[in-house]
């Protein structure tokens, strides 16, 4: 008989694992076998931009996505080894990392100008445009010194293979291109394809990607990564419908960012696209299509992953 499966539970366990990788690895102490440690005052920076806030689901992502498949292996007689375990927080704090370092970014004056996130003042606000910036820089490199430790165990084709997912969906053809889209598209109607396009690349590749470099930390049938794809990408792209949404219906103490600034900057969104009912109807049934992808994983448990899916909808900031 399977175990029953508390979400609770299992959120709380992985959110502070990865709360606890991310203090000791974003530290002025984790730099310290280098030749010259980081300047404290950048380290600051770095530090207020990721710690205490954010509701990590994105880490949250790359674990349920790991545990699903080792489950796999292990039904399939496989080991699991120990560092593939680590390599998985590794994965799931650097994808953290990246995702704090858009938000520096979006927040600047020169992107969406924002004074608020995460509850707190945005970073360059607190230290200044230039601080914020090279902050946003050096989250994004110790994002990729994260996923290639000097540990023998893990194997170069692995860590070369997580690099290649997080800078895929953090590049050009991701997280950046999708920003440059969204930037160029004020005031602009898009047309729903081009409105899809430009989620999927400034937030949807990021989430797909948690959930393909959680899986590549262990062995995954082509079967359930083929699933998994689906699953992140329409999980992907429901996060940003559901973002769209929350900006029109929240209110800014809820959201820890300031409500209402698509409308007030003109940014074309599924709100201003559709409606509202429509929009929330879409977000539905992209959660719908996420778990008809899990139902075809040939993966023993997703219900991590199903729990995610749903937290990730039904989400209230
Ligand atoms: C906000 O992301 C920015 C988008 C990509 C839409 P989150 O809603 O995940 O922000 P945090 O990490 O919880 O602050
Ligand atoms: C940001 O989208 C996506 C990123 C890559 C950071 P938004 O501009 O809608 O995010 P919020 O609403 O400011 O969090
Ligand atoms: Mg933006
Ligand atoms: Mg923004
Ligand atoms: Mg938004």
């Amino acid at each position: 008989m399977t175990e029953p499966f508390d979400l609770n539970h299992w959120c709380a366990h992985h959110l502070q694992r990865v709360e606890q990788a991310l203090d000791t690895w974003v530290s002025v102490d984790a730099t310290a076998d280098l030749d010259h440690a980081a300047p404290a005052e950048l380290m600051v920076a770095m530090r207020y931009a990721v710690l205490d806030g954010g509701k990590r689901l994105r880490p949250l992502l790359v674990m349920a996505a790991f545990e699903a498949v080792t489950q796999g292996m292990r039904q399939a007689g496989l080991a699991v080894a120990a560092s593939d375990e680590e390599l998985a927080l590794r994965a799931a704090c650097a994808v953290e990392l990246i995702h704090a370092y858009s938000l520096v970014h979006d927040d600047m004056p020169c992107m969406d100008n924002d004074v608020l996130r995460r509850g707190k003042p945005t970073v360059h606000v607190e230290f200044g445009s230039a601080s914020a910036l090279l902050a946003g820089d050096a989250l994004q490199a110790l994002a990729f010194e994260l996923l290639t430790p000097d540990n023998a165990a893990v194997p170069a084709s692995r860590q070369a293979c997580l690099c290649r997912l997080l800078a895929r969906a953090a590049g050009c053809a991701g997280m950046a291109g999708g920003q440059a889209i969204d930037l160029a598209s004020v005031g602009r109607a898009l047309s729903e394809d081009q409105l899809r396009e430009m989620h999927q690349l400034k937030t949807g590749a990021l989430l797909q990607a948690s959930v393909m470099m959680g899986a590549a930390c262990g062995d995954a049938t082509a079967q359930a990564r083929q699933a998994l794809q689906t699953y992140g990408a329409a999980m992907g792209l429901a996060f940003q419908v559901v973002d769209d949404i929350l900006d029109v219906t929240a209110d800014s103490a809820t959201l820890g960012k300031t409500a209402g600034k698509d409308q007030a900057q003109d940014k074309p969104t599924y709100v201003s696209l559709m409606g509202l009912e429509p929009a929330r109807r879409y977000a539905q049934t992209l959660f719908q299509q996420a778990l008809v992808a899990l139902a075809a994983s040939g993966l023993p448990d997703t219900r991590a992953l199903q729990g995610l899916a749903s937290l990730l909808v039904q989400r209230s900031s």
